[in-house]
């Protein structure tokens, strides 16, 4: 009997992001406003009939329904098979081996939090898995496991839209009203997030004028209008500059977006850029228009505030 646990995951824009010192860990402080979007990755572990004390993946592959990076993904260092050898260590009880299947629907290195979002589904999925044969992981726990993986791994269990501090894994839910109709696109030209960091501590070091931006007062309330229009005008991102200095190219794609919908800006560490716009039919009309702008570029459209990591379906 095959026995499969599939779970999912939302991608997320920052509608904040404000970074400020660097620690002593090689993280910075962060001010960030998460929202969680429906464009969402899809986790299945798929148990063998043989029991394992130890570390369970055995396999791994991702299929691609966006761009397929350069580089093979699949592997013990993937943010998913770590997450689901974590619960089942931590588990300590006698498991199946597992495969794991990754459906892939967030931009690889965009700064959606794809990576981060099959960590959160594969350790749901696994925690599930772990429910079969003994006590689940409780949800603090799950936590705890989720920030040891990764800064965004945390929100991505969450989901909704949440103020993170410290590295950004220090959560809590807003308010917020009503649902915002987003477009994304990639520019396919990938940013590592530690290299945008490190950046904009070079820029600052060089230009005083460049402060951390921490006040998220505009936004909350903002938020609780449920007015998009408002919403655009409060959003801003720290790391935009350091995106913009990396791959020039954006700053044409960000204008014509800017030009169709409500604002336009680079999503956490970029590339993708994601436009606000203020209803679905002026999101398809603006992910129309920038598909015949800039040829080659993945775009697509998606609301929020979307839920957090869950289990789909066990069979
Ligand atoms: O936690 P994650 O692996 O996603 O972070 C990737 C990199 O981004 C970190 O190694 C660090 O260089 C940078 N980062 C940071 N401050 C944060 C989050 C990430 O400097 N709060």
């Amino acid at each position: 009997m095959v026995h499969k646990y599939v779970a999912s995951a939302p991608g997320k824009v920052n509608l904040h992001l404000g970074v400020g010192e660097a620690r002593a860990d090689g993280y910075h402080e962060l001010v960030s406003v998460f929202h969680a979007v429906d464009r969402r990755e899809r986790v299945t572990l798929i148990a063998s009939d043989t029991m394992t004390d130890g570390p369970i993946v055995r396999s791994m592959s991702t299929t691609f329904f966006v761009d397929t990076p350069d580089e093979d993904i699949d592997g013990p260092g993937n943010l998913a098979w770590r997450a689901v050898d974590a619960v089942a260590t931590r588990a300590g009880v006698a498991l199946p081996e597992v495969r794991i299947e990754v459906d892939k629907h967030v931009f690889v290195a965009g700064g959606m939090a794809g990576g981060s979002a099959d960590a959160a589904a594969a350790l749901v999925a696994a925690n599930a898995l772990v429910a079969d044969y003994g006590t689940p992981l409780d949800d603090d726990t799950l936590l705890a496991l989720a920030a040891s993986l990764g800064a965004d791994v945390p929100f991505s269990l969450m989901g909704g839209t949440a103020l993170g501090t410290g590295r950004g894994d220090e959560l809590v839910a807003m308010l917020s009203r009503g649902r915002l109709h987003w477009v994304f696109v990639n520019p396919k030209v990938g940013i590592p997030t530690g290299k945008a960091f490190s950046l904009l501590d070079d820029m600052r070091h060089n230009n005083a004028t460049l402060v951390p931006h921490l006040n998220t007062q505009a936004l909350s309330q903002a938020l609780t209008t449920g007015d998009a229009t408002r919403v655009a005008a409060a959003m801003h991102n720290d790391l935009e500059g350091p995106a913009l200095a990396m791959r020039p190219q954006l700053a044409r794609l960000l204008d014509v977006a800017a030009d169709a919908g409500l604002r336009a800006m680079v999503s956490g560490s970029g590339p993708t850029v994601a436009v606000l716009c203020d209803s679905l039919e002026h999101a398809q009309w603006v992910a129309d228009h920038l598909a015949e702008h800039f040829d080659g570029y993945e775009v697509f459209v998606a609301e929020g505030p979307d839920q957090g990591a869950v289990v789909e379906n066990v069979f």
